[in-house]
């Protein structure tokens, strides 16, 4: 296991935030895991005080200054498929696997079903974390199961995707031990590896909007996998920034939903309200609209701006420090909620 100190986490964070981490362990094997366990910092009376940062491809994540306690980088890797049936394709993936490599290889290897996530920054560990999702698909959809370790016990675990408890951007892993949903695992497990079901036969997602327009603009009726693949990346790369040239976070904010009185409330006001019927009757409104409409696309606090392309996401244009995006994000939380009365939630984490 290799411990660093006083280490430059610019390049462990999309957003570009420069901060530094006292002291940082990288996990390359199980092996590390349980000598990590047995390091001071992970003891009881020491973790509560300072409590870890666990750390994928920080692809979702505000840091707001050093981080004192101990940062655990994940490093597993791997990717191996377990079995084959007529039924579809159990794949395994190890928590540190970057995400769209891991996505562009299952369908290298002819597995498709990943098609629809592809390009999302982050790694293999944090995509149930935070259920990602896009273009139709949600990785709860795909996801099979998890192997995880107790950070509390040391005890490696199994979880179905029942017992993660998947919604929105959420899971079990997003909520406290004794939190208001229960039986949270926020802090208190470390993702080691991740299956996901891909199963046959395989079906393309095309309802969202944009890509029902790459299938009009290309005349392509019936695309591969490969060929959605190709389009979501278009679509991401034409309104997303890259991570790699302008620091970002992604979707900055979750869509809100409200009820439908609410909708009609807000539809009366702002008729071009761009709004989706849940399945369950409440209604989901685009966040990046509901910014948008308050007039923040290309506004900057400082170093912090909004994207020009897609309010939804917050930028580093150079320098910006964490304070200065979470200025920008409250700015934003207080001009959305005073015309809309709507409290935008973020969805990054902010250490
Ligand atoms: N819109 C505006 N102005 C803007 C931004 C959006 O009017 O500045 C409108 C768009 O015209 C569109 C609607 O809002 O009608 C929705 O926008 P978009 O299709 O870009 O999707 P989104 O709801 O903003 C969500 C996810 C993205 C995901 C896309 C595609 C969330 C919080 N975000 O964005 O996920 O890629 O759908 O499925 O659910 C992420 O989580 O980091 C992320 C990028």
């Amino acid at each position: 296991m290799l411990v660093e100190n006083n280490v430059a986490l610019q390049r462990y964070n999309s957003f570009g935030i420069q901060a530094r981490a006292l002291r940082m362990v990288r996990l390359r094997s199980l092996d590390d895991v349980q000598a990590l366990l047995k390091l001071p910092d992970m003891q009881p009376q020491q973790r509560d005080m300072a409590p870890h940062l666990v750390l994928g491809g920080g692809s979702n994540l505000v840091i707001t200054g050093d981080i004192r306690s101990l940062v655990i980088k994940i490093d597993l890797a791997g990717r191996r498929l377990l079995d084959e049936t007529p039924k579809g394709w159990l794949v395994e993936a190890g928590a540190g696997e970057n995400w769209h490599d891991f996505v562009a290889w299952t369908l290298a290897q002819g597995w498709p079903g990943l098609e629809n996530l592809a390009l999302i920054p982050g790694s293999v560990g944090a995509s149930p974390v935070q259920n990602i999702g896009a273009y139709g698909v949600e990785l709860q959809d795909r996801f099979h199961s998890l192997d995880a370790i107790d950070l509390r016990t040391g005890e490696p675990f199994t979880l179905n995707a029942a017992q993660c408890g998947f919604g929105y951007r959420d899971s079990v892993f997003k909520h406290p031990p004794a939190g208001d949903k229960g039986l949270g695992l926020a802090g208190c497990a470390l993702i080691t590896a991740v299956r996901f079901w891909l199963p046959k036969p395989w079906k393309p997602v095309l309802g969202y909007l944009d890509l029902e327009r790459k299938r009009a603009e290309t005349g392509v009726d019936a695309p591969h996998a490969q060929q959605i693949f190709d389009w979501v990346c278009a679509i991401r790369r034409a309104k997303l920034p890259d991570p790699v040239v302008i620091g970002n976070a992604g979707s900055f904010f979750k869509n809100p939903t409200v009820s439908p009185e609410q909708c009609a409330d807000i539809i009366a006001r702002d008729p071009k309200v761009v709004h989706y019927p849940m399945p369950d009757g409440s209604i989901k409104l685009a966040a990046g609209w509901l910014i948008d409409a308050c007039g923040w696309k290309g506004k900057s606090v400082g170093n912090a701006g909004v994207y020009e392309k897609q309010a939804l996401v917050l930028v580093n244009r150079g320098g910006a420090t964490g304070g200065e995006v979470m200025t920008l994000a409250k700015a934003i939380q207080t001009s959305v909620y005073e015309r809309f009365g709507i409290l935008l939630e973020p969805e990054p984490v902010v250490v």
